[in-house]
């Protein structure tokens, strides 16, 4: 309990899947979040929750991550109701299975609008706040997509490659302006969350796909583990690194 107590942190797409089990995490050990999403009675719900269980530790904001005047809004006013920013988790995302023989341009625009724009503007307008803060921690969600060729995520691992390289970049502006901020990207493997079911769903995976395989499906909380991690203290030397949370899927 408590190794990331009186921190604040902002979760993109917290409102389901491994976003939602990230803010839950967060909470439980002590920090106040807020909750963005463009799924509202969903964010709202989890923030009740979060509420019933810890007395004023949670909010939720609607955001499309796309949208630069709405970034500015939502850390304008994490700082205003919770004092200060501490730690982003860019972690809204969608997955269109499409290769780059039938991949559209609009699905590669949005593929790279929500998970390679939205972060490069969350980041953008986080880091003066997490700045003023007295320094924190920007976690980006990327994949497994960025060490392995999957045709038919072929968008999907173009935004997540952007990221990749975003991150590092990141980490060492920060540090060569003395900000006291790091940046880390995290690269899971298949995890079980909506988007993972309906993706199987489209491409006609099976469960025992997943049974049957050596790493597995990997849990929520295995992600939501990690971001707490990284959000607290303990990882004060880590950073500009990218983290495979995959039960050794890369390396087979
Ligand atoms: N589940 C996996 O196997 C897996 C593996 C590797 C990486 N990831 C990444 O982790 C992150 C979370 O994935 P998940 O599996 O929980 O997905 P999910 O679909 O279950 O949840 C994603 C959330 O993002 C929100 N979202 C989508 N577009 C948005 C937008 N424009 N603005 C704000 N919010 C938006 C959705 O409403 C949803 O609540 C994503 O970035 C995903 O790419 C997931």
């Amino acid at each position: 309990m408590g190794r990331v107590q009186g921190k604040v942190a902002i979760v993109t797409g917290g409102a389901q899947g491994l976003g939602r089990a990230d803010c839950e995490a967060l909470v439980r050990e002590g920090a106040k979040v807020v909750v963005t999403d463009i799924k509202i009675a969903e964010g709202e719900a989890l923030v009740a929750e979060l509420n019933a269980r810890s007395p004023g530790s949670a909010l939720f904001m609607q955001h499309d991550v796309r949208d630069e005047q709405r970034w500015q809004e939502v850390i304008a006013r994490t700082v205003a109701e919770f004092g200060g920013l501490h730690v982003l988790v860019n972690n809204a995302g969608l997955v269109v299975p499409a290769t780059p023989e039938d991949c559209t341009l609009e699905q590669f625009r949005l593929h790279n609008a929500v998970m390679n724009e939205g972060p490069f503007l969350g980041c953008k307008h986080a880091i003066p706040a997490i700045h003023k803060s007295g320094g924190g921690s920007i976690i980006n969600m990327a994949s497994v997509a960025t060490h392995l060729g999957y045709p038919v995520f072929f968008a999907y691992s173009a935004a997540k490659g952007a990221v990749r390289g975003m991150t590092k970049a990141i980490a060492i502006w920060c540090q060569m302006q003395k900000y006291n901020i790091r940046c880390n990207s995290l690269h899971p493997g298949a995890t079980d969350t909506p988007m993972i079911a309906e993706a199987n769903k489209l491409l006609g995976i099976p469960d025992e796909f997943y049974t049957q395989s050596g790493p597995g499906l990997g849990r929520p909380e295995d992600v939501a583990n990690v971001v707490v991690f990284l959000a607290s203290d303990e990882s004060r030397y880590i950073n500009g690194a990218e983290l495979l949370l995959d039960n050794a899927l890369v390396i087979q």
